[in-house]
């Protein structure tokens, strides 16, 4: 819970690495859930004893949008939205979605939730941000959650001969294309006052190489063989 100075929850300047700016953070109110909630359950006979952690992340009513949904982690995130309740707009390159796209939006379905597909590309600012812009309008404005999944992994070739086309590419999905997405988004959210979520999905290959990879590739086949 954020720490405030008082009841209006103001902080005025906080340094961080030396960059000073003002800041202003809500009041957080008390919720009964967790350990207020067996305090209180302790000294309030009438109190109601139930589980309340999906209460917490229910989304009914929200609308969420979630970038690379047409296969992949982004189609299972997007299934999670749903079955917490959110009407959820998948953005993603192929003009038909997947399959298994197709399977899960009927799932959604049966839910009471659903799916809303919109061909975009992140990498294009001006593009995605129309695309975002269109989702907010539809909704009068209000986007609650954005997860930005949409990600590349480019060529598997060894970082001494990876081609710099490659390289530019992989930046401009992975690292401008997420950005251009949660501009777009927190613009929406500014806009309409709306203290929601932006959800960045990284990954371990961009701090660790995969080493298993390379030592593979570069085994003798009669090697790679018995290690089958
Ligand atoms: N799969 C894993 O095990 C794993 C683990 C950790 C992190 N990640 C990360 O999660 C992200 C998604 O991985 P995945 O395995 O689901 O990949 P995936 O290839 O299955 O799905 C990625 C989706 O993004 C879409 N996409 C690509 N470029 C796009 C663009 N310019 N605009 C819009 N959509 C675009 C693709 O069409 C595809 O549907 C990646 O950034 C990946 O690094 C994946």
């Amino acid at each position: 819970m954020p720490a405030t100075d008082g009841p209006s929850g103001h902080l005025g300047n906080l340094s961080t690495s030396g960059v000073r700016f003002p800041v202003k953070l809500a009041t957080v109110p008390v919720k009964d859930v967790g350990l207020n909630a067996a305090i209180k359950a302790q000294t309030d006979p009438s109190f109601e004893v139930k589980p309340r952690i999906f209460e917490e992340f229910a989304l009914a009513g929200r609308v969420a949008i979630v970038t690379g949904g047409n296969r992949g982690l982004g189609l299972e995130f997007a299934i999670v939205l749903a079955e917490l309740g959110a009407k959820v707009y998948i953005i993603d390159l192929p003009e038909t979605p997947s399959s298994d796209f197709t399977a899960a939006a009927a799932y959604v379905k049966r839910l009471g939730s659903s799916f809303e597909y919109r061909v975009s590309d992140v990498s294009k600012q001006e593009l995605i941000s129309k695309t975002i812009d269109e989702i907010a309008q539809e909704n009068d404005g209000k986007i609650h959650v954005c997860v930005a999944a949409a990600g590349i992994l480019g060529i598997e070739a060894d970082c001494t001969d990876y081609p710099a086309d490659m390289f530019k590419k992989v930046m401009d999905i992975n690292c401008n294309g997420v950005f251009f997405t949660a501009q777009a988004v927190a613009k929406q959210m500014k806009q309409h006052n709306i203290a929601g979520s932006i959800i960045f999905i990284a990954s371990m290959s961009g701090s660790v190489t995969n080493r298993v990879c390379i030592v593979a590739r570069s085994l003798p086949q009669e090697m790679l063989r018995n290690r089958q």
